[in-house]
């Protein structure tokens, strides 16, 4: 019989303005698994409250995913889960907006105030 094999989820939570904090979670491990599949598993399954963004999944097209895993910036659909513990955080140069959402759309792209019409 094998070992259940568990990540330990570290996930940086907080919007813009408040005192941020760390959640840990307790995540089955899927061989295969991605940190995206850890962070919807606890969406559902822990805390629905948890924000986080996506869009293709594993296309790396839309980049919406992108957070730091570990440290390193990276797409969390295509990054592997790793046993043992495992942080997640928002995007450092970005603005945060809550939990692991950061504002990342490029100025240019942002729909204008009636001021600027
Ligand atoms: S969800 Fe689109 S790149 Fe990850």
């Amino acid at each position: 019989m094998s070992e259940e094999l568990e990540t330990k989820l570290k996930v940086y939570r907080g919007a813009a303005g408040e005192e941020p904090r760390y959640d840990e979670f307790d995540v089955p491990h899927e061989e295969g698994a991605s940190v995206l599949d850890a962070l919807v598993w606890v969406r559902e399954n822990q805390d629905s409250s948890l924000a986080f963004r996506y869009s293709c999944v594993s296309a790396n097209a839309c980049k919406e995913c992108m957070i730091l895993v570990d440290g390193k910036v990276n797409y969390a659909c295509t990054a592997r889960l790793n046993t043992g513990t495992v942080t997640v955080e928002p995007l450092a140069n970005k603005t945060l907006v809550r939990d692991l959402v950061t504002d990342i759309v490029p100025p240019k792209e942002r729909l204008g105030s009636a001021e600027d019409a």
